[in-house]
């Protein structure tokens, strides 16, 4: 089921899960292993990531997900740092708790001071504006897109609970117990444990007070979500915690789907009723389109052939929906639905 894409993407991945993290898990205190900053700037990004990469590391803001990311969008970005110019440097204004904007302090509602204080960050607002005053001009490959640099990356948690909610046609209600009309306000009531997977930090549920099931955080914990309440960052490798999730959350969602009336989300052009022996063109156009529909891009011929020989068919022999539940599942396990 490998294109020469999916293989590379799937290798991309496997170096994003060795040297992603490890190199911003602890701010730079040595030059000499391998997560050593690898230029100014770049020591500057380590040395503020633990206090800001929680939040902006995708997003429309996500200053922290490279040093590209950093230069292109903070650093050499007029509106934040003003380069030899610290004072007025909006940047330091966020820092410092001043800024005139609708966002007077980074971290929003802690000083970043206090970060410091208690030693959750080693970096000074003082290194900061020794930073700003000396900042070297751009470099260069700024002003041209570079088409080596890594686009790669695997889907964040909030990624995959909102578009794998989206592409199985499944709802909050399928989850949680939205009827009644005081539902925000109370513990909710879960639908009967179907695998809910949430943010801590989301409505709803957003403090553990209204989750009645603190599983469904603590497996969107395990995905590698963040909590911006608790001030743990996003995990943006992919492990075996986030796999083994990925895995459980893919089953039980892809049955939901399937037994969710009206759903056409994976049956298509099939019902239950379907064989590959009784309605075999049906069958094989709602593989091509689940395959499409969840990928984003058609399969090829020996993809068709080896999704259909190796899952839909042994499987069918169970039952339809488990056949059906199977293919769902392996969809999402594919490098192509995991990477972005
Ligand atoms: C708890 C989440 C959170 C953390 C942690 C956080 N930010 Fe933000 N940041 C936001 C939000 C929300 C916005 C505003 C929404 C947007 O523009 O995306 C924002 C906006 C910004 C902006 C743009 C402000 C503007 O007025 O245009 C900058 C610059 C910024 N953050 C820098 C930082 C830095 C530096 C840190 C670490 C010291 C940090 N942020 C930590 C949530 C956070």
């Amino acid at each position: 089921m490998r294109t020469p894409r999916s293989m590379l993407k799937a290798a991309a991945l496997a170096t994003l899960v060795l040297t992603a993290g490890a190199c911003t898990e602890t701010p730079p205190t040595n030059g000499g292993d391998n997560c050593a900053p690898s230029s100014r700037n770049d020591e500057i990004r380590l040395g503020l990531a633990p206090a800001c990469e929680g939040c902006h590391l995708t997003g429309n803001k996500p200053f922290f997900a490279s040093l590209t990311a950093f230069e292109n969008g903070l650093a050499y970005d007029e509106r934040y740092v003003k380069r030899g110019d610290p004072d007025n440097s909006p940047l330091i204004q966020l820092l410092e708790g001043t800024a005139p904007g609708s966002y007077p302090q980074m971290p929003p509602g802690q000083p970043y001071d206090e970060l410091v204080a208690s030693g959750r960050v080693k970096l000074t607002i003082e290194q900061v504006k020794a930073w700003i005053r000396e900042l070297p001009p751009p470099p260069e490959r700024l002003e041209s897109p570079d088409p080596e640099a890594f686009s790669v990356r695997r889907l964040s948690a909030e990624e995959m609970v909102v578009s794998l909610m989206e592409q199985l046609g499944l709802t909050l209600e399928d989850f949680v117990s939205t009827s009644d009309p005081n539902w925000r306000n109370k513990e909710y009531v879960v639908n009967g444990g179907k695998l809910f997977v949430w943010p801590g930090d989301w409505a709803p549920g957003i403090s553990r007070q209204y989750v009645s099931d603190s599983r469904s955080v603590e497996r969107f914990d395990a995905l590698g979500g963040g909590n911006s309440l608790v001030y743990r960052k996003r995990d943006v490798s992919f492990g075996p915690s986030a796999a083994q999730t990925l895995v459980q959350m893919s089953q039980a969602w892809c049955a939901r789907a399937v037994d969710k009336k009206g759903n056409t989300a994976v049956l298509r052009y099939v019902t239950l009723a379907d064989t590959s022996s009784k309605n075999p063109d049906a069958v094989q156009k709602n593989l091509r389109t689940l395959y499409l529909r969840m990928l984003g891009q058609p399969p090829s011929e020996a993809e068709a052939k080896e999704l259909y020989e190796r899952v839909y068919v042994p499987l069918e022999a169970q039952s339809t929906r488990i056949a059906w539940i199977g293919v769902c599942a392996s969809l999402i396990r594919h490098p192509l639905w995991i990477t972005y």
